[in-house]
Formats: structure tokens, C-alpha cells, sequence
């Protein structure tokens, strides 16, 4: 049963098109121009209950114009989108119930306000039970630490402080669904590994999580299900393992040679791929390792020029995601759910 759903997603904003300085303003109030820019170019979405989805893409690609059209604080120019049998641009105060929303560009917190007050402040917004506020505080205080943040005013918390404190705040009504913004952006290796675990304790109870990030590690710990897009588009939406898969066979091997060489392996060793180095004594060649051992590449490159030292690599989903990205891939169609 899906709890989002969008299908044709689409955003144009309209962007005033005037030339610097006093002349363009004042042409622009005469004869206004614009231009369309579409951020989000049709997207079909269909996640269920329970799932956690990491939504990536480069900068630009439309993730953060996503979430606001599922969270409702932007209208979609065409198509239709609804998060729990509600839709979320025009029934706003329902949505709100259900959903769950932190930017971790921006705090939601009170600024001047301790974290305690903003939290029951949400309380009273929310309507939350006294014995459940306190519950949920203490669940809080467990996985993220809040309680020694509750006496602390907004803006002197550490950037994780307040990742933990807005966490806590778009959490505390317990919705179901839960949108995250580049929750680990910024954020050192041990506060980040914090919001991991909490994301994930989330998702065992059975939260519906959309996360965009640049941080694989988020990726891999948090979610099962990949979106890629590219361009307000889906380019891969699929599971992580099965992106894994597309990669499973192959290897690169890194070569350091003892002497400077800039040559290829033409004709040898087809279906392999050969990238030089920064240095000329650095070679690293991609091959499928069901079709090559790595002896056979070692033989073909000490061949021309003594090799030194090897090392062997096995892909990574950064591989995968970087590949993409920069259209290097074949994704294939049939991971993609039409
Ligand atoms: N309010 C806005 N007005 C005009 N253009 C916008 C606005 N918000 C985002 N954009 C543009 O839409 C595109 C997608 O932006 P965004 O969704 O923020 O990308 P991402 O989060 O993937 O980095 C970008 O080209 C951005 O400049
Ligand atoms: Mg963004």
C-alpha cells in the first residue's frame, strides 16, 4: 500500500528575466520577461509503508524542489502527488499530522528559544498528550542525547546538536511518513553516524523515510531503495542491492610502474578500460573479473613497462552513483519500475 505517490511531478518556476543595474529595473517594470525553469520534470513515485528511500542526484537535479511538492510547501505546476491519501499542497494542516520534515540547511527550531520550549511549543501544535510528549522525550534522550540539549538556546547548538534538537522536533508527533533534507550535511563522523542510527532505528518501527544526501554512508546504512535523478528526472529507481549487482563483476586493478609510460592495450584485452594516472607511473584498468584474471592484465601491462606494486578494487555504490551521474552507466530499464 503506498503512502507516497506522485505521478508527472512537475515543477516550472518562473524566473525574472532582467538585466543588471537601475536601466534593467526600470525595463523590467515597463516590459516584464521571464523565463521557465523546470526542476522537476515529471516524476513517478510510488513508495510504500515502511520503505527508506535515499532520493540523490547532483546539485541542482531537483531533490530539495521534491521535497517540498511531497511536503506541500510548493504546488506542483502539473501532475499529482499524495502522501498518505492526502494531498499535500491543499490539505496542509491534514499532512502535517502525518508527515514528519527537517532541512539540515535550515533549523525549524525557535532561534532565540531553549530546545525545551521549542519542543513544547510543537507539543501544543500538535496537541500531543503530556504522558506521551514525556515518553517520546525520553525515547529521544536515548538514541539522540536531547536531554542535555534541552536547556541550550537554539542558535549557540553545535551544528550535530542541532541536527540531533531539529530531528527530535520533526519527529516528535511520531509521523508516519518522514521527509529529510540532507540531514548529514556538515556534520562530523560521529554526529553524522548519530543520525544514521536514529534514521534507522526509525525505519524498524516502521517510519517511512525519504532522504536526500550526498554521503553514501547514508545510503548504505539507512536505506534500501535508490532513487537517482538527474535533471528534475529518474534516471534509476531501484533497490541498492540490485545497483550493486550492476557492478558486482567488475574490478579495477591499480597499477604502480617503474618507469613513465603513456600507452594503451589496443586490441588486447577487449571489454577492458584503461585510465592513466595522475603520474605517468600510474595506470588503473577496469575489467569484468569473470572474463580476466588479474594476472592476465599484470602480464599484458609488465609487457611493455615494469609494474611495481598492484592493488586490487572492488566497485563501490559511490562508482555507481558517480557513473550515473555523469551518464557513464547503462541503467538498465528493468530495474527501473515503470
Ligand atoms: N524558488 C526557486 N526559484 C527559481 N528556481 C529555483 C527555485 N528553487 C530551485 N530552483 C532551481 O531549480 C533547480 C533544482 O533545485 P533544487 O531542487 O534545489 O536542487 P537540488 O536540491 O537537487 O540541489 C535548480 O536549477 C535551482 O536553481
Ligand atoms: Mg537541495
Amino acid at each position: 500500500m503506498p503512502v507516497i505517490e506522485a505521478h508527472g511531478l512537475t515543477k516550472v518556476f518562473r524566473i525574472a528575466d532582467k538585466q543588471p543595474g537601475l536601466r534593467g529595473s526600470l525595463r523590467h517594470l515597463t516590459r516584464p520577461r521571464h523565463r521557465e525553469h523546470v526542476a522537476v520534470a515529471g516524476i513517478d513515485l510510488s513508495i510504500d509503508a515502511g520503505e527508506a528511500v535515499a532520493y540523490v542526484g547532483p546539485n541542482g537535479a531537483g531533490k530539495s524542489t521534491t521535497v517540498k511538492l511531497l511536503t506541500g510547501i510548493l504546488h506542483p505546476s502539473a501532475g499529482r502527488v499524495e502522501v498518505c491519501g492526502i494531498s499535500p499542497h491543499r490539505d496542509r494542516r491534514a499532512n502535517a499530522r502525518n508527515i514528519g520534515v527537517l532541512f539540515g540547511q535550515r533549523t525549524q527550531l525557535w532561534w532565540d528559544l531553549q530546545v525545551r520550549d521549542s519542543l513544547a511549543l510543537l507539543r501544543d501544535i500538535h496537541r500531543i498528550p503530556q504522558a506521551r510528549y514525556e515518553a517520546r522525550l525520553e525515547e529521544f534522550d536515548a538514541l539522540l542525547g536531547i536531554g542535555e540539549l534541552l536547556p541550550v538556546v537554539a542558535r549557540q547548538l553545535s551544528l550535530g546538536q542541532r541536527m540531533r534538537a531539529d530531528l527530535a522536533a520533526a519527529l516528535l508527533h511520531s509521523p508516519p511518513v518522514v521527509f529529510l533534507d540532507e540531514p548529514t550535511i556538515g556534520l562530523d563522523i560521529i554526529a553524522r553516524q548519530a543520525v544514521r542510527d536514529f534514521l534507522r532505528a526509525q525505519r524498524q518501527n516502521g517510519t517511512t523515510l525519504l532522504l536526500t544526501t550526498h554521503d553514501i554512508g547514508d545510503i548504505e546504512q539507512v536505506c534500501q531503495r535508490l532513487v537517482i535523478i538527474d535533471d528534475g528526472r529518474v534516471i534509476y529507481d531501484g533497490s541498492i542491492e540490485a545497483v550493486r549487482q550492476l557492478v558486482a563483476r567488475e574490478r579495477t586493478l591499480h597499477l604502480l610502474l617503474g618507469a613513465d609510460w603513456r600507452g594503451e592495450l589496443v586490441g588486447e584485452l577487449p571489454g577492458t578500460r584503461l585510465v592513466q594516472g595522475e603520474s605517468a607511473r600510474q595506470v588503473a584498468v577496469t575489467f569484468d573479473h569473470a572474463t580476466y584474471g588479474a594476472g592476465e592484465i599484470v602480464s599484458a601491462v609488465a609487457s611493455r613497462v615494469p609494474v611495481v606494486d598492484l592493488r586490487i578494487d572492488e566497485p563501490s555504490i559511490e562508482d555507481v552513483v558517480r557513473r550515473a551521474y555523469a551518464g557513464e552507466l547503462d541503467l538498465p530499464a528493468s530495474a527501473t519500475p515503470a
